[in-house]
This record gives C-alpha cells, structure tokens and sequence, in this order.
C-alpha cells in the first residue's frame, strides 16, 4: 500500500520516528525525514535508502509553524504530494510538580507536543484533501491517563488526543484518515535521556531502565504501518491498554496502585 506514497515523519533523527521511516521505506514510500539535527537525519536517510527507499531530509523545529510550512512545500516540491504526514516529534519531562522551577517547561511541551502537530497538520491539509490521505499522531497512552512527574507530558499529550478527536468532525467527507497512537514504554529511544527535569535540563542518563513490559520501536512501527494500512481511526500498542479507560471509569484505585507501583516500583517512564 505504501508503494510511490509520500510520508512525511516529524521526529524521523531517532526512535520511533527513524524506525517508521526504515519501515516505510522498506515498503517502497518515498520519506521526507524531519527533525532539528542534520547529522542523525542524514544517518536515517542512509538507513532508507540501504532498504531501497527514496528520502528527503529537512531540518527544522516543529514549534516553529513557518519550519512546517517549509518542510510540506519541500515535500511537494520534490514528491508532488503528500499522502501520509506523521507527526511523531516528541519531548518529555521528568519531575514532581512542586520540585519544577522552570515553568518554560510546560511551555516547551506543549509546543512541541501538541503545537507540532497542528502547525504540521495545518500546512499538510490541502494536499491531504488531494491525496485523501491520512494524519497520524502519535501520541501515548498518557494522552488518557495520569503519570506521577510528567504533570506537563500528560497534558500535552492529552490535548493532541483531544485535538484529533476534534478534527475528525471537521474532516468527514474530506476522505481524509485521522489516526492517533497511543503507545506504552517504548525501548531503545532518545526520549528519555531528552526529557526535562525539574530546572529545564536534560534527565541525561539518571533514570533507570526499562521494564520488560515496555516494547520495542520495531514492534510499535510495524504496529502503526498495520493500523494506516486499515485506515484505522485508533492504536493502542500493546493492545490491553485499550482496558485503561475503562479501568479510570469502574476500578480507578486499581489503575492508580498500578501507575504508581510500576513508576516508584521499577522506574519505568516515558
Ligand atoms: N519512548 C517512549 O516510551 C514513548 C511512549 C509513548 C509515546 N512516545 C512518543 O513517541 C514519539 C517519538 O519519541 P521517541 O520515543 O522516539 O523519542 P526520541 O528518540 O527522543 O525522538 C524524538 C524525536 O523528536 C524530535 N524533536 C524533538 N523536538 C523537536 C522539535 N522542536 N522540532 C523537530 N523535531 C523535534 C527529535 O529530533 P531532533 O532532536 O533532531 O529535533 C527526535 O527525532 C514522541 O511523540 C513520544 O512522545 C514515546
């Protein structure tokens, strides 16, 4: 299905995003690869292209609606359309709310979390409509549940959810595909070294490792390309979490003892 599509992917330097890309490109989609750093981008357009794709790097920030503007027209102007923007740049932030002192923080997170996504997908709209392609968020499982010391994450990522949910009303009868992912821990990525801590710095290496029950960005990828194969309107990687907002509804104790268990218990975050 991907075959001669363009994929736009935000965040495509590492992670999540640089795995997509290898996926999509492997499948034949020519991949326009978006993130600040020239160098990671450039090694995972070599990853592409050793798979067979075509890529396109464009640098640029998300926060920044003109850097969107820039990267879909770059886009058109190479590949003449654009049939899937994914829209997967992230940060995170680690630390108790009264231990913040940099309230830039919340600030930060929601410009690149929520703010990226609507620049991207208000400049991807009109070839979009063209193509009747799909917008793709990934989002987290924390775009419906609380987390202790990710108070600016959580928010962020429920206000792309909500954002989503919105749109989709807005796009009926366009032939445009809306899907929001929601994924658990994911393994092996840059997010949580990135993410801020209380003063506005990087956590760096201080959290410990991931538990077993976080998956990898290769299973989390393969999971996505299935769910834009479907024109799915919803992903939920693994697929038991979809019991999260009915466990917030019936059993909210037990949804708490286990979010607090897994972050005091193990020290497993986003
Ligand atoms: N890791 C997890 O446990 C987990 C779980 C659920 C959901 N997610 C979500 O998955 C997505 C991918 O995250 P990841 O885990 O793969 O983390 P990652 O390795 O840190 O990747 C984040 C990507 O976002 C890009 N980015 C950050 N700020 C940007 C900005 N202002 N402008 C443009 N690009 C920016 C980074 O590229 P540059 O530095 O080159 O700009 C990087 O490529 C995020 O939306 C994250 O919230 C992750």
């Amino acid at each position: 299905m991907f075959a001669g599509q363009t994929v736009i992917i935000t965040g495509a330097s590492s992670g999540l995003g640089r795995q997509l890309a290898r996926d999509l490109a492997s499948c034949g989609a020519r991949c326009v690869l978006h993130g600040r750093q020239e160098a990671e981008l450039e090694e995972t357009a070599t990853i592409c292209k050793e798979v067979g794709g075509e890529t396109l790097t464009v640098i640029g920030d998300v926060t920044q609606p003109e850097d969107c503007g820039a990267l879909v027209e770059a886009a058109v102007n190479k590949f003449g359309r654009v049939d899937i923007y994914l829209s997967n740049a992230g940060l995170s932030m680690w630390a108790p709310f009264e231990e913040v002192k940099d309230l830039n923080i919340f600030r930060r997170l929601m410009e690149v979390n929520y703010l990226g996504a609507v620049h991207g997908m208000h400049h991807a709209l009109p070839y979009l409509k063209k193509s009747r392609g799909q917008f793709a968020a990934i989002a987290s499982i924390q775009s419906r549940m609380g987390v202790p010391s990710h108070t600016g994450y959580v928010a962020s990522k429920h206000a792309l959810e909500g954002f989503c949910e919105a749109l989709r009303y807005d796009l009926e009868g366009t032939g445009i595909n809306v899907l929001t992912v929601h994924p658990h821990w994911i393994r092996g990525t840059r997010l949580r070294t990135n993410a801020c801590s209380a003063d506005g710095s990087l956590v760096g290496d201080a959290r410990r490792s991931h538990t077993s029950e976080s998956i990898s960005a290769e299973e989390c990828s393969l999971a996505v390309l299935e769910a834009l194969r479907r024109r799915d309107r919803e992903l939920v990687v693994p697929a038991k979490l979809r019991l999260v907002p009915w466990l917030k509804l019936f059993w909210p104790s037990l949804l708490r003892r286990k979010v607090r268990g897994k972050i005091s218990g193990q020290g497993d975050t986003e």
